[in-house]
């Protein structure tokens, strides 16, 4: 029986592209890059995902390893790590990344990008949901980085686009931006 482990915590349920792409994606070692305190790690816990979740924010790693603890998970482990330091150390069939590369240092996104696609196995997976800048939709937010039109997909030439768009969405404040959106596979 699969519990709302999200609910009983008082997060938020999974993001719905993290929930979409386990619709394609078998369970396997996977990665959740910028996890928070785990409403997606958690999710994909309890489909047997096992799961690697890292977070440059110490309390919110802290509330993942409580839960992790209260509920005796055996599937999800959590550390501290710098995603700008882009040094992954281990390989997976699934990395995501929600809503987190326009947080990080806009000089090492593209060294973060070139890390997650050294540390993705053959055939597995990257899931990004990110902010975009764009004459049509300027970013009303101040995030250090944000994609271009076209930016995100160009960065995943020669992989299996599973799903692309640059669809305009909404901020908590009500705030209109486009998010860049890829689930793409690598090639075997
Ligand atoms: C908006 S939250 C998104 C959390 C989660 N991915 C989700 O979908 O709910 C962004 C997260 O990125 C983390 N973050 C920001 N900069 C980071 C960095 N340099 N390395 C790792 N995590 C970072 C923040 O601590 C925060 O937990």
């Amino acid at each position: 029986m699969i519990v709302d482990l999200n609910s009983r915590y008082g997060l938020n349920p999974a993001h719905s592209e993290v929930v979409a792409a386990c619709k394609v994606i078998e369970p396997c070692n996977m990665l959740d890059m910028g996890c928070s305190s785990g409403r997606n790690a958690l999710y994909l816990s309890q489909l047997r995902f096992n799961v690697t979740a890292i977070d440059i924010n110490p309390s919110a790693v802290d509330m993942l390893k409580n839960i992790i603890l209260e509920e005796k998970i055996a599937n999800i482990k959590s550390y501290i790590y710098d995603m700008n330091t882009a040094s992954l150390d281990e390989d997976y069939g699934f990395i995501s990344c929600t809503v987190t590369l326009m947080f990080i240092d806009p000089t090492r996104v593209n060294s973060v990008i070139a890390d997650m696609h050294a540390r993705t196995s053959p055939g597995g997976y990257n899931l990004i949901v990110c902010a975009m800048n764009t004459d049509e939709h300027p970013c009303p937010a101040p995030f250090p980085f944000t994609f271009k039109a076209g930016q995100l997909r160009d960065a995943y030439k020669g992989w299996k686009m599973i799903k692309y768009n640059e669809d305009v969405g909404t901020m908590h404040n009500g705030a209109k931006l486009q998010f860049a959106t890829l689930l793409a596979q690598k090639p075997n």
